[in-house]
Protein backbone atom coordinates (compact mmCIF):
# COMPACT_ATOMS: atom_id res chain seq x y z
CA UNK A 1 0.00 0.00 0.00
CA UNK A 2 1.56 3.36 -0.92
CA UNK A 3 0.31 6.99 -0.59
CA UNK A 4 1.70 10.40 -1.94
CA UNK A 5 3.06 12.89 0.63
CA UNK A 6 1.59 15.73 -0.78
CA UNK A 7 -2.15 16.23 0.67
CA UNK A 8 -1.20 14.81 4.02
CA UNK A 9 0.77 17.43 5.87
CA UNK A 10 0.08 20.21 4.11
CA UNK A 11 2.13 22.63 5.05
CA UNK A 12 4.08 21.21 8.02
CA UNK A 13 6.36 19.29 5.96
CA UNK A 14 8.28 22.49 5.60
CA UNK A 15 8.94 22.75 9.47
CA UNK A 16 10.28 19.45 8.96
CA UNK A 17 13.95 17.84 7.45
CA UNK A 18 12.35 16.38 4.90
CA UNK A 19 13.38 19.06 1.99
CA UNK A 20 15.44 16.38 -0.15
CA UNK A 21 12.20 13.65 -0.69
CA UNK A 22 10.19 14.02 -3.52
CA UNK A 23 6.85 15.34 -2.55
CA UNK A 24 5.00 14.47 -5.29
CA UNK A 25 6.50 10.24 -4.92
CA UNK A 26 4.99 7.43 -3.01
CA UNK A 27 5.84 7.00 0.77
CA UNK A 28 6.08 3.81 1.81
CA UNK A 29 2.77 2.50 4.15
CA UNK A 30 4.72 0.37 5.86
CA UNK A 31 8.43 0.13 6.95
CA UNK A 32 9.96 -2.34 8.65
CA UNK A 33 13.70 -1.58 10.07
CA UNK A 34 16.18 -4.42 12.18
CA UNK A 35 17.97 -2.65 14.05
CA UNK A 36 21.27 -3.84 14.50
CA UNK A 37 25.02 -3.12 15.18
CA UNK A 38 23.94 -2.10 18.90
CA UNK A 39 26.92 -4.04 20.53
CA UNK A 40 29.71 -2.78 17.77
CA UNK A 41 28.71 0.53 18.84
CA UNK A 42 29.28 -0.21 22.07
CA UNK A 43 32.48 -1.97 21.66
CA UNK A 44 33.66 0.98 19.32
CA UNK A 45 33.34 3.08 22.65
CA UNK A 46 34.90 0.79 24.99
CA UNK A 47 31.50 0.61 26.63
CA UNK A 48 29.62 -2.62 27.32
CA UNK A 49 26.89 -3.94 25.05
CA UNK A 50 23.91 -2.89 27.24
CA UNK A 51 24.84 0.64 26.63
CA UNK A 52 24.28 0.75 22.86
CA UNK A 53 21.15 -0.96 23.60
CA UNK A 54 20.01 1.91 25.54
CA UNK A 55 21.45 3.85 23.13
CA UNK A 56 19.60 1.80 20.45
CA UNK A 57 15.88 2.64 22.28
CA UNK A 58 16.73 6.14 22.44
CA UNK A 59 16.73 6.02 18.29
CA UNK A 60 13.22 4.49 17.98
CA UNK A 61 10.84 7.72 18.76
CA UNK A 62 12.54 10.07 17.00
CA UNK A 63 12.59 7.70 13.70
CA UNK A 64 8.70 6.89 14.75
CA UNK A 65 7.74 10.29 15.03
CA UNK A 66 9.99 11.06 11.44
CA UNK A 67 7.90 8.26 9.67
CA UNK A 68 4.96 9.99 10.87
CA UNK A 69 5.88 13.00 9.57
CA UNK A 70 6.29 11.74 6.02
CA UNK A 71 2.64 10.02 6.43
CA UNK A 72 3.86 6.38 6.87
CA UNK A 73 1.37 4.17 8.41
CA UNK A 74 3.14 1.65 10.30
CA UNK A 75 6.53 0.88 11.48
CA UNK A 76 7.85 -2.83 12.73
CA UNK A 77 10.81 -2.56 15.04
CA UNK A 78 12.67 -5.80 15.09
CA UNK A 79 13.27 -5.38 19.09
CA UNK A 80 13.88 -9.44 20.50
CA UNK A 81 14.61 -12.33 18.04
CA UNK A 82 13.78 -15.31 18.91
CA UNK A 83 17.32 -16.68 18.51
CA UNK A 84 18.30 -13.89 20.84
CA UNK A 85 17.39 -16.44 23.74
CA UNK A 86 21.21 -17.45 23.35
CA UNK A 87 22.94 -14.59 24.52
CA UNK A 88 24.51 -13.80 27.60
CA UNK A 89 21.70 -13.53 30.72
CA UNK A 90 22.55 -10.35 31.97
CA UNK A 91 21.84 -9.05 27.89
CA UNK A 92 18.67 -10.72 27.82
CA UNK A 93 17.95 -9.42 31.29
CA UNK A 94 18.57 -6.32 29.96
CA UNK A 95 16.82 -6.46 26.66
CA UNK A 96 13.89 -8.00 28.52
CA UNK A 97 13.84 -4.54 30.70
CA UNK A 98 14.12 -2.26 27.58
CA UNK A 99 10.14 -1.74 27.19
CA UNK A 100 9.84 -0.29 30.47
CA UNK A 101 12.28 2.10 30.28
CA UNK A 102 11.02 2.86 26.57
CA UNK A 103 7.78 3.53 28.31
CA UNK A 104 8.72 4.99 31.00
CA UNK A 105 11.02 7.94 29.15
CA UNK A 106 9.05 8.28 26.11
CA UNK A 107 5.18 7.43 26.75
CA UNK A 108 4.31 11.79 27.33
CA UNK A 109 6.26 12.25 24.03
CA UNK A 110 4.69 9.28 21.92
CA UNK A 111 0.76 9.94 22.94
CA UNK A 112 1.86 14.13 22.09
CA UNK A 113 2.06 12.38 18.70
CA UNK A 114 -0.95 10.05 19.04
CA UNK A 115 1.63 7.03 17.99
CA UNK A 116 0.09 3.37 18.78
CA UNK A 117 1.89 0.59 20.04
CA UNK A 118 1.62 -3.18 19.42
CA UNK A 119 3.97 -5.85 20.27
CA UNK A 120 4.07 -9.34 17.96
CA UNK A 121 5.55 -12.36 18.76
CA UNK A 122 5.92 -15.18 21.18
CA UNK A 123 4.60 -12.96 24.06
CA UNK A 124 3.46 -15.17 26.60
CA UNK A 125 6.90 -16.43 26.44
CA UNK A 126 7.88 -13.15 28.16
CA UNK A 127 9.11 -12.64 31.65
CA UNK A 128 5.93 -11.62 33.64
CA UNK A 129 7.39 -7.89 34.02
CA UNK A 130 7.71 -7.56 30.63
CA UNK A 131 4.53 -8.78 29.73
CA UNK A 132 3.24 -6.08 32.18
CA UNK A 133 4.89 -3.51 30.19
CA UNK A 134 3.60 -4.79 26.75
CA UNK A 135 -0.05 -4.33 28.32
CA UNK A 136 0.35 -1.35 29.55
CA UNK A 137 1.55 0.07 26.55
CA UNK A 138 -0.87 -1.52 24.45
CA UNK A 139 -3.12 -0.62 26.54
CA UNK A 140 -2.21 3.37 26.93
CA UNK A 141 -2.01 4.05 23.33
CA UNK A 142 -5.12 2.00 22.27
CA UNK A 143 -7.22 4.89 21.40
CA UNK A 144 -4.52 7.16 19.61
CA UNK A 145 -5.07 7.23 15.55
CA UNK A 146 -1.46 8.12 14.39
CA UNK A 147 1.29 5.97 13.37
CA UNK A 148 1.48 2.20 14.19
CA UNK A 149 4.50 1.44 16.19
CA UNK A 150 4.96 -2.53 15.82
CA UNK A 151 7.57 -3.99 18.07
CA UNK A 152 8.76 -7.53 17.40
CA UNK A 153 9.73 -8.94 20.46
CA UNK A 154 10.56 -12.67 20.83
CA UNK A 155 9.43 -12.37 17.16
CA UNK A 156 10.57 -15.02 14.68
CA UNK A 157 9.50 -15.45 11.19
CA UNK A 158 9.48 -19.49 10.92
CA UNK A 159 7.68 -19.53 14.60
CA UNK A 160 5.17 -17.44 13.42
CA UNK A 161 4.63 -19.32 9.79
CA UNK A 162 4.74 -22.73 11.83
CA UNK A 163 1.88 -21.24 14.73
CA UNK A 164 0.13 -20.20 11.84
CA UNK A 165 0.50 -23.71 10.10
CA UNK A 166 -0.87 -25.34 13.17
CA UNK A 167 -3.93 -22.86 13.66
CA UNK A 168 -4.76 -23.35 10.35
CA UNK A 169 -4.28 -27.42 10.55
CA UNK A 170 -6.59 -27.36 13.83
CA UNK A 171 -9.27 -25.34 11.48
CA UNK A 172 -9.19 -27.68 9.46
CA UNK A 173 -9.60 -30.90 11.35
CA UNK A 174 -12.83 -29.05 13.45
CA UNK A 175 -14.41 -28.30 9.68
CA UNK A 176 -13.82 -24.48 9.97
CA UNK A 177 -11.63 -24.21 7.02
CA UNK A 178 -11.98 -26.71 3.71
CA UNK A 179 -8.35 -27.89 2.29
CA UNK A 180 -9.58 -26.04 -1.10
CA UNK A 181 -9.54 -22.60 1.29
CA UNK A 182 -6.24 -22.37 2.11
CA UNK A 183 -4.85 -19.62 0.23
CA UNK A 184 -2.47 -17.22 0.01
CA UNK A 185 -5.49 -14.73 1.88
CA UNK A 186 -6.92 -17.35 4.35
CA UNK A 187 -2.66 -18.24 5.02
CA UNK A 188 -2.27 -14.72 5.91
CA UNK A 189 -5.35 -14.86 8.14
CA UNK A 190 -3.38 -16.86 10.45
CA UNK A 191 -0.48 -14.52 10.49
CA UNK A 192 0.74 -12.00 13.33
CA UNK A 193 -0.13 -8.99 11.01
CA UNK A 194 -3.12 -10.20 9.74
CA UNK A 195 -4.55 -6.60 9.92
CA UNK A 196 -1.15 -4.74 8.57
CA UNK A 197 -0.06 -4.51 4.55
CA UNK A 198 3.33 -6.11 3.63
CA UNK A 199 6.37 -3.81 4.64
CA UNK A 200 7.18 -1.67 1.62
CA UNK A 201 10.24 -1.51 2.96
CA UNK A 202 12.92 -3.15 4.89
CA UNK A 203 15.45 -1.34 6.73
CA UNK A 204 18.69 -3.12 7.79
CA UNK A 205 21.37 -1.07 9.97
CA UNK A 206 25.45 -2.25 10.33
CA UNK A 207 26.51 -3.81 7.57
CA UNK A 208 24.79 -7.25 7.45
CA UNK A 209 23.08 -8.04 4.58
CA UNK A 210 20.26 -10.87 5.58
CA UNK A 211 17.11 -11.21 7.23
CA UNK A 212 17.79 -13.12 10.26
CA UNK A 213 14.29 -14.33 10.22
CA UNK A 214 12.04 -11.60 10.41
CA UNK A 215 8.65 -11.11 8.24
CA UNK A 216 9.56 -14.43 5.93
CA UNK A 217 6.23 -14.39 4.73
CA UNK A 218 5.43 -10.60 4.63
CA UNK A 219 8.96 -9.79 2.84
CA UNK A 220 8.43 -11.43 -0.25
CA UNK A 221 7.80 -8.19 -2.73
CA UNK A 222 9.42 -5.42 0.32
CA UNK A 223 12.40 -3.20 -1.12
CA UNK A 224 15.29 -3.80 0.99
CA UNK A 225 17.76 -1.18 1.81
CA UNK A 226 21.24 -1.67 3.74
CA UNK A 227 23.38 0.73 5.30
CA UNK A 228 26.89 0.53 7.30
CA UNK A 229 25.69 2.87 10.05
CA UNK A 230 24.94 1.54 13.83
CA UNK A 231 21.38 1.25 14.01
CA UNK A 232 22.67 3.96 17.44
CA UNK A 233 23.63 6.42 15.15
CA UNK A 234 21.27 6.16 12.99
CA UNK A 235 19.15 9.44 12.14
CA UNK A 236 16.50 10.88 10.23
CA UNK A 237 18.81 11.80 7.69
CA UNK A 238 19.66 8.07 6.85
CA UNK A 239 15.80 7.46 7.19
CA UNK A 240 15.14 9.75 4.81
CA UNK A 241 18.07 8.29 2.58
CA UNK A 242 16.22 5.06 2.43
CA UNK A 243 13.00 6.54 1.88
CA UNK A 244 14.57 8.47 -1.03
CA UNK A 245 16.15 5.06 -2.55
CA UNK A 246 12.29 3.57 -2.19
CA UNK A 247 11.10 6.43 -3.74
CA UNK A 248 13.79 6.05 -7.10
CA UNK A 249 13.06 1.99 -7.09
CA UNK A 250 10.45 0.44 -10.20
CA UNK A 251 8.19 -1.96 -8.15
CA UNK A 252 6.84 -4.65 -10.21
CA UNK A 253 5.53 -7.13 -8.08
CA UNK A 254 7.16 -9.67 -10.63
CA UNK A 255 4.66 -8.28 -13.61
CA UNK A 256 5.65 -5.73 -16.47
CA UNK A 257 6.15 -2.00 -16.00
C1 LIG B 1 20.77 -6.00 17.43
O1 LIG B 1 22.03 -5.43 17.67
C2 LIG B 1 19.80 -5.38 18.32
C3 LIG B 1 19.03 -6.04 19.23
C4 LIG B 1 19.05 -7.50 19.42
C5 LIG B 1 18.13 -5.29 20.11
C6 LIG B 1 17.45 -4.15 19.46
C7 LIG B 1 16.72 -3.40 20.44
C8 LIG B 1 16.70 -2.05 20.52
C9 LIG B 1 17.38 -1.14 19.59
C10 LIG B 1 15.89 -1.38 21.56
C11 LIG B 1 14.45 -1.62 21.29
C12 LIG B 1 13.59 -0.80 22.09
C13 LIG B 1 12.50 -1.25 22.71
C14 LIG B 1 11.60 -0.28 23.28
C15 LIG B 1 12.15 -2.66 22.89
P1 LIG B 1 23.20 -6.37 18.14
O2 LIG B 1 23.21 -6.40 19.62
O3 LIG B 1 23.08 -7.71 17.50
O4 LIG B 1 24.43 -5.60 17.60
P2 LIG B 1 25.81 -6.27 17.13
O5 LIG B 1 25.49 -7.08 15.90
O6 LIG B 1 26.65 -5.09 16.83
O7 LIG B 1 26.32 -7.10 18.26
Amino acid sequence: MLQRIRGFFGSSLESTQDQSLDHNAVVPYHVAVVMDGNGRWAKKRGLPRTAGHRAGMKVVKNIAIAADEIGIKVLTMYAFSTENWKRPRQEVDFLMRLPEEFLRLELHDLMKHNVQMRFMGALDRLPAYTQETVREAIEQTRSNTGIILNFALNYGGRREITDAIRKLAEDVKEGILLPEEITEESIRSYLLTHDLPDPDLLIRTSGEIRISNFLLWQLAYSELWFTDVYWPDFTREHFYEAIRSFQLRGRRFGGLK
